[in-house]
């Protein structure tokens, strides 16, 4: 890491410090020498601690002029901000950082798209389905698959990237089922940062390792699943002096916490009965339960919503501790079609379950043939989605069944990737893919003419 750092770059370390979820032991937010610390003494993860800022009661107005700002180019420039981005923009609750260390597309500015049978206007008879499927009125989808690299993980990167930029950083790496490490290997392109990606072999897209190619970064794919390539780039990251960019990198997740800060923006500040989301590594839980907790602290918004996360029945561990009260955690070996949340040993467990406790959330678990179905629903809509979002529908639709989501309550869903990064599951069966000759006959007789 780089010894001279500029004294502004140093204040913000100042700012910060790192807080174990699971004993409460303080750190700065920069060890001496600039060593990066990821875990507590105590093997715990961090999370980040930031001064509130001052004038909190202005923080909605100021968010709301810079949504207003018509975009730029060059985005970010010297010390100009990128108010355009869905992340930078709420600076002030996620990392105050001078403006020349910002790597940023930008991401964010995601659709929130009125689904419900009541809040669906009539021009979108497509979406409408998807409501009548969940059995809700008022639901709304937050497509995060709409972020340059095809899913949430950008808003997490760009932070991490930056921190990493920050520190004078020469090479950063994770592991992932494939979204993290394409978001990866694009901002660490970008910064001009070697990537360095450790996919579980086999088990991610071809869409998704071919963007970690495609953007640079060396792809290691590695004999075991997403869980053994956790614990070793860990190790790697320690030993090599590589910064590591998972969600247990805390600067991460604060990165991911404006998914529920531009959600809330779109939502004129008024939060919903429920946010639900799939849930793997239990990073994203951790951060948009984070960004609601610190809306709520603000006074931004009146009430917390419910917590409800979607895991893979055949990835449940969070959902079987939830079943036992949280007084059980138990890795699983991970299986489902969902290859994004294909975890058995979530990282972010501690900081997920916080969440769930307090906003009187729940875990709920789908099939992959629940999955599946939900999946085709949003992708017929024309919103489309890769496979581990569509847990989220087929999340709600249980939730309404079993009585515990009522129809008139306003639910938020997000759907976290692209439909193109996984081109193959659940799309070729339902598809109407036809092969005729080149003729106004032919194409009569299969229109049914
Ligand atoms: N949806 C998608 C599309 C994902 O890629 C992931 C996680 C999740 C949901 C689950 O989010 O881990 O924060 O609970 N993907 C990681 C990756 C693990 O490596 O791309 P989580």
């Amino acid at each position: 890491m780089k010894d001279a750092l500029m004294s502004s770059a140093i204040e913000t370390l100042r700012t910060i410090s790192l807080r174990c979820v699971e004993c409460s032991t303080l750190y700065p937010g920069m060890e001496a020498g600039w060593k990066p610390r990821y875990r507590c003494d105590c093997g715990g993860v961090l999370d980040v601690e930031l001064a509130p800022p001052t004038g909190a009661k202005g923080l909605r107005q100021l968010f709301d002029e810079r949504a207003s700002v018509p975009p730029t180019w060059p985005v970010n420039t010297g010390n100009i901000l990128p108010d355009h981005s869905g992340v930078w923009r709420y600076r002030e609750l996620i990392l105050p950082v001078p403006g020349q260390y910002i790597v940023s597309r930008p991401e964010g500015n995601t659709g929130l798209y009125p689904v419900g049978t009541e809040n669906c206007g009539a021009g979108r008879i497509g979406h409408r389905h998807i409501g009548s499927y969940a059995g809700l009125d008022h639901l709304f989808l937050k497509h995060e698959g709409e972020n340059p690299t095809g899913s949430f993980k950008d808003r997490g990167m760009t932070v991490g990237v930056t921190m990493a930029s920050l520190l004078g950083a020469q090479a950063v790496a994770c592991a992932s089922t494939g979204n993290t490490s394409a978001s990866l290997a694009s901002y660490a392109a970008q910064a001009g940062m070697r990537g360095i990606v450790f996919l579980p072999a086999g088990n991610v897209t071809v869409g998704k390792l071919a963007q970690s190619l495609a953007y640079g970064a060396t792809t290691i794919q590695i004999d075991g699943d997403f869980d053994a390539a956790m614990q070793l780039v860990e190790q790697v990251c320690n030993e090599l002096g590589i910064y590591l960019l998972n969600s247990l990198n805390p600067y991460r997740v604060e990165g991911q916490k404006s998914i529920g800060f531009e959600l809330l923006q779109q939502l004129n500040w008024q939060a919903p009965d429920w946010l639900v989301l799939p849930a793997g590594n239990l990073g994203n839980t951790s951060a948009i339960g984070k960004a609601f907790r610190q809306a709520y602290q603000l006074s931004l918004i009146s009430h917390m919503p419910r917590f409800a996360s979607i895991q893979a029945a055949g990835a449940n561990p969070f959902y079987r501790s939830f079943q036992q009260g949280f007084t059980m955690r138990e890795p699983v070996q991970a299986q489902t079609v969902a290859t994004a949340i294909k975890i058995g040993d979530p990282v972010s467990f501690t900081r997920a379950r916080r969440v769930i406790e307090e906003s009187n959330g729940l875990v709920e678990e789908v099939t992959d043939a629940e999955i599946l179905a939900a999946k085709t629903i949003i992708d017929r809509s024309g919103l489309g989605c890769e496979p581990a979002s569509a847990a989220t529908l087929a999340g709600i639709r249980k939730l309404v069944e079993r009585g515990v989501m009522k129809r008139d309550e306003s639910v938020v869903g997000v759907l976290t990737g692209n439909l193109l990064k996984d081109t193959l599951t659940g799309i070729p069966q339902t598809g109407e893919n036809l092969v005729v000759t080149a003729s106004i006959e032919a194409v009569r007789r299969v229109l049914g003419q």
